[in-house]
């Protein structure tokens, strides 16, 4: 089998509903997938869900309901999701399936085989919130931030993974790896953590404290915790230890967001490998977070608005174009209905939308709805064409989905303002041979100009795009080459509303 393009996404906490934050990453990633598979690429999307933890276990409780029952409602919410998104991933993971289990038992005995997982005493101080125990230097002028909710003094027997004694060949690896982690300059950060000498990790929870994980093989009263077992997803969802792992592994990218960097996917995640005699992912792409007030989106604040409702009444490619417009990949970016409206008016409506309504109108106005077939180039719309085609590949290669976008809209302003100079309609009034030639070329390069748009506009717009794509019948064999004569004497017989203008009553 060959090797597939393999692109992760985080696997969701199920300790609430789905918000903004969790879709930007999807719909990243689900683009990027999509972009490999325009290029010709076998692709393998996988994303899921994290379901194990004490803050379920806790939820669990507090509804009366099992643990599995509490997640496989939240769950549901997820999947749902990927649904509505239109999200082409190939796989969904959930830990609690089986075929996750098994991996996390293996690894967890081939660790503690080796001589890498041992048991030893722990006193310190554990966030309950965090569900983690904190170090002296988590401190902030004495106090615990409040971002750690309760702290209280433990004194626990638990299981140790010996992260440390990796810390020389991890320093080596970030100092040879330069494009490992995108953005690049998060890799300084690595290394700086990296000066300080790593603790080992501490993996399990005793069944007292915390039932919903998965069992130590070789301590029942125990159970694996938090990271141990969610980074693991990326190999058991594609069949560790079976005959096709090969085809999959290593991964191209882990797409997160940069707060479970580090550690998590930084540190942990490439030592576990390491120990498990794996092979290292070849990248891991950190996005940037969403901001409400300056303040990272979160269950709370994403919640102010219902992502559900909002999805329903603008459409899912109006979300996705906006997430990917607005943000450039890797920073932060302040969300805002205002700043949504303002592109989706401007760019989808204005732009994109009167662009397919008015030359579908005039074909079928001016050409009986067939397509004309013309000597025609346009050439200054053709090298236009050429350098936006360059551009976007260039900034999609980079994951600059939000320049690419800009670039392609450029593109489409200057076929709008092509139908403004050339003015179709005071053609088609004229009766001599050249005007008919004339109004029959231009409409035959705005054609040909909607569909190369569309072309890149799929991995975004979906939705639309396919109802574009199939009026026009549109080969999805991708030609990106201008050609005013690709289209021709295709009939389009249908009219397109799309992204009707948002309009608030006063
Ligand atoms: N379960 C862990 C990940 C395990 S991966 C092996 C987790 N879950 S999470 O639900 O808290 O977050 C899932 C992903 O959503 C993370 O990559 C996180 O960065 C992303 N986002 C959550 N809130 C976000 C924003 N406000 N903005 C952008 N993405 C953020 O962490």
């Amino acid at each position: 089998m060959n090797k597939k393009f393999y692109i992760t996404t985080a696997i969701d906490y199920v300790n609430g509903q789905p918000h903004l934050g969790h879709t930007y990453e999807k719909v990243l990633a689900d683009t990027i997938a999509r972009y490999h598979r325009l290029k010709g690429e076998s692709v393998h999307f996988l994303t899921g869900v994290d379901e194990h933890g004490q803050k379920i276990q806790q939820k669990a409780n507090a509804e009366g309901i099992e643990p599995l029952a509490y997640c496989d409602r939240i769950t549901e919410s997820f999947i749902d999701l990927t649904h509505r998104l239109k999200l082409t991933n190939d796989d969904f993971i959930r830990t609690t399936q089986e075929r996750h289990k098994k991996v996390v038992t293996w690894a967890l005995q081939t660790l503690f085989d080796k001589g890498l997982i041992y048991k030893a005493e722990y006193r310190g101080f554990y966030s309950v919130k965090e569900e983690r125990f904190l170090q002296e230097k988590d401190r902030v002028n004495g106090e615990w931030p409040a971002m750690f909710g309760e702290v209280r003094e433990l004194v626990e027997s638990n299981y140790f993974f010996k992260l440390s004694q990796f810390q020389p060949w991890l320093v080596e690896f970030y100092n040879q790896h330069p494009d490992f982690i995108f953005p690049q300059y998060r890799r300084k950060q690595v290394l700086e953590f990296l000066k300080e000498p790593l603790n080992d990790l501490c993996i399990s929870r005793p069944v007292e404290r915390l039932q919903w994980g998965i069992p130590l093989p070789f301590d029942p009263n125990y159970v694996t915790y938090v990271w141990f077992d969610a980074l693991l997803n990326y190999i058991s969802a594609v069949g560790f230890g079976g005959e096709n792992f090969n085809a999959y592994w290593p991964v191209d990218w882990h797409v997160i967001g940069k707060d479970i960097l580090l550690p998590a996917h930084a540190i942990y995640w490439p030592t576990m490998l390491k120990a498990l005699e794996l092979p290292m992912p070849k990248h891991i792409l950190a996005h940037g977070w969403w901001l409400v007030s300056g303040e990272k989106m979160s269950k709370s604040l994403g919640n102010a608005f219902n992502l559900f409702d909002w999805l329903e009444t603008r459409g899912i490619d109006a979300v996705r174009y906006f997430l990917l417009r607005e943000m450039v990949t890797g920073q932060d970016s302040e969300f805002s209905l205002e700043n949504f409206e303002n592109r989706y008016n401007n760019e989808l409506a204005n732009d994109w939308g009167n662009l397919i309504s008015r030359t579908f109108n005039m074909v079928q106005r001016y050409c009986d709805g067939i397509v004309p077939t013309v000597d025609a180039q346009a050439t200054e719309l053709k090298s236009i064409w050429e350098s936006t085609h360059q551009s976007i590949c260039k900034h999609f290669d980079g994951f600059q989905f939000a320049q690419g976008l800009e670039e392609l809209f450029k593109f489409i302003r200057e076929l709008n303002k092509f139908i403004e100079v050339k003015a179709p309609w005071k053609l088609a009034k004229q009766t001599d041979e050249a005007s008919l030639a004339e109004l029959k070329s231009t409409l035959a390069c705005l054609i040909e100009g909607i569909r190369l748009s569309v072309q890149w506009l799929q991995i975004v717009l979906p939705e639309s795009s396919e109802k574009i794509m199939s009026a026009l019948g549109i080969d999805p064999k991708p030609d990106f080459t201008w050609k005013v004569q690709h289209l021709a004497g295709t009939k389009i017989t249908e009219k397109l509303l799309l992204f009707p203008k948002i309009v608030h009553s006063a």
